[in-house]
C-alpha cells in the first residue's frame, strides 16, 4: 500500500518535513519494486533507505542536542534499537531471504509512527532554539552597527 503525505505528519519544521516526505517517498518505491519483483531494484531502494534514515536520525540527533531536548538521550536509543531490528532484516536480506515485505511494514509502521508520537515531541524544544539563534545572530548584527554608529560620532 502506498503511503500518502497527510497534514498530522507536519511537523512544523520544514527541513525535518522534508526529509520525512523523502523517506516517505523511499517507502514507497520499495513498495513498487516489490511490486514488480526486481530484487535488484529492491536491494538499491533498501541500501538507500537505510543510509538515508540513518543520515535523518543523526540530523534529528544533533538538533535534539543543541536544543538541549530533555528526552534526547531515550530519543536517540529508540532510533538505535530500530536501526538495530532494520540491519537484522537486512543481514537476513543479504542471505538471500526475500523479507521485503516484513521489511516494508516495519518501516512504514514504525517510521510513521515515530514521526507522528516521538519526532512530533522534540518539535517545541527545537522550534524555540531555532528561534533563539536568528534573534541571537540579529542582536549581535544590530550590536555591530550600534558601535560603529557611535564610533563614528565620538
Ligand atoms: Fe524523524
Ligand atoms: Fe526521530
Amino acid at each position: 500500500m502506498t503511503i500518502k503525505w497527510t497534514d498530522d505528519l507536519n511537523t512544523g519544521i520544514e527541513v525535518i518535513d522534508k526529509q520525512h516526505m523523502r523517506i516517505v517517498d523511499y517507502i514507497n518505491d520499495l513498495e513498487n519494486a516489490r511490486q514488480k519483483q526486481d530484487k535488484e531494484a529492491v536491494r538499491q531502494v533498501l541500501d538507500d533507505l537505510v543510509d538515508y534514515t540513518l543520515s535523518h536520525f543523526a540530523f534529528e540527533e544533533s538538533l535534539q542536542e543543541e536544543a538541549e531536548y530533555k528526552y534526547c538521550k531515550p530519543h536517540k536509543k529508540v532510533h538505535e534499537l530500530f536501526v538495530r531490528r532494520v540491519n537484522e532484516y537486512m543481514e537476513r536480506f543479504k542471505l538471500g531471504n526475500d523479507v521485503s515485505a516484513e521489511i516494508h511494514s516495519l518501516l512504514s509502521l514504525w517510521l510513521i509512527n515515530h514521526i507522528k508520537r516521538d519526532d512530533a515531541d522534540y518539535v517545541v524544544a527545537v522550534k524555540a532554539n531555532m528561534i533563539g539563534i536568528i534573534s541571537e545572530k540579529k542582536k549581535k548584527k544590530d550590536d555591530g552597527w550600534f558601535k560603529r554608529f557611535f564610533k563614528q560620532r565620538n
